[in-house]
């Protein structure tokens, strides 16, 4: 890939196995992909010793420290853009963001689920497709929108459920899927190839080709 680094901006709440993925699949690899800064709403997430770990800005941002959420989120949409950071990736950031981080990052903010959208949507998706008994789940990366992980699907991947799946031997899987299906999803963005349909805005097009390919 040629051309300027694509800047990624990482939001995590825990111990940030997916940003690890990042790091080593993305801001270490050959990609012109960078993690330029992780940002916290907790200051004993695991994730930011691993950005340290790496040599990456990490910052916390306390909620308790502004007015209300609002004002929460644009302290970290003006963090993000002081960054400049092309892409913000939500990799187990456990809070709703508002229009005011949203509006500052139009179709640039991007969610990692542990279940198959629109199915098993919310905090717990693991859980509650094994309690549902359901057989197959798996992992889905989408755009944010003000809902609660309904925006766009990007790309999403099934895990079988085994009958004597526990919760921790479903989410090993779920996990090992999710360090790869991440990245994948964020190097299609940074080539230019993700983009909405236009006759349905709720629809992810990808091309074939980035756009400066010849078709
Ligand atoms: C992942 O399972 C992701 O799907 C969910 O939160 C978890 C984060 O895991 N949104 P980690 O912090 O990346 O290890």
């Amino acid at each position: 890939m040629t051309g300027p680094i694509f800047r990624l901006g990482v939001l995590v709440s825990g111990s940030g196995s997916n940003l690890q993925s990042m790091i080593e699949k993305l801001h270490s690899g050959p990609a012109a992909i960078e993690v330029a800064v992780v940002i916290s709403d907790r200051p004993d997430a695991y994730g930011l010793e691993r950005a340290r770990a790496a040599g990456i800005s990490a910052a916390v941002f306390l909620p308790g420290d502004y007015r209300d959420r609002t004002g929460h989120d644009q302290a970290i949409a003006d963090e993000l853009e002081a960054r400049g950071v092309d892409l913000v990736v939500l990799a187990g950031y456990m809070r709703v963001v508002t229009p005011a981080l949203l509006k500052r990052f139009p179709q640039r903010v991007i969610n990692l689920h542990p279940a198959l959208l629109p199915a098993f949507p919310g905090a717990s998706g693991i859980e509650d497709a094994l309690a549902y008994g359901v057989r197959i789940t798996g992992v889905t990366v989408h755009f944010v929108d003000e809902g609660t992980d309904t925006g766009p699907i990007i790309l999403q991947e099934a895990v079988d459920i085994a009958y004597n799946d526990t919760v921790a031997s479903l989410a090993k899987r779920i996990h090992d899927v999710e360090h790869r299906l991440l990245p994948q999803a964020i190097e299609l963005i940074a080539a230019g190839r993700v983009g909405l349909s236009p006759d349905n805005p709720r629809k992810v097009t990808i091309r074939r080709h980035s756009p400066s390919a010849s078709e």
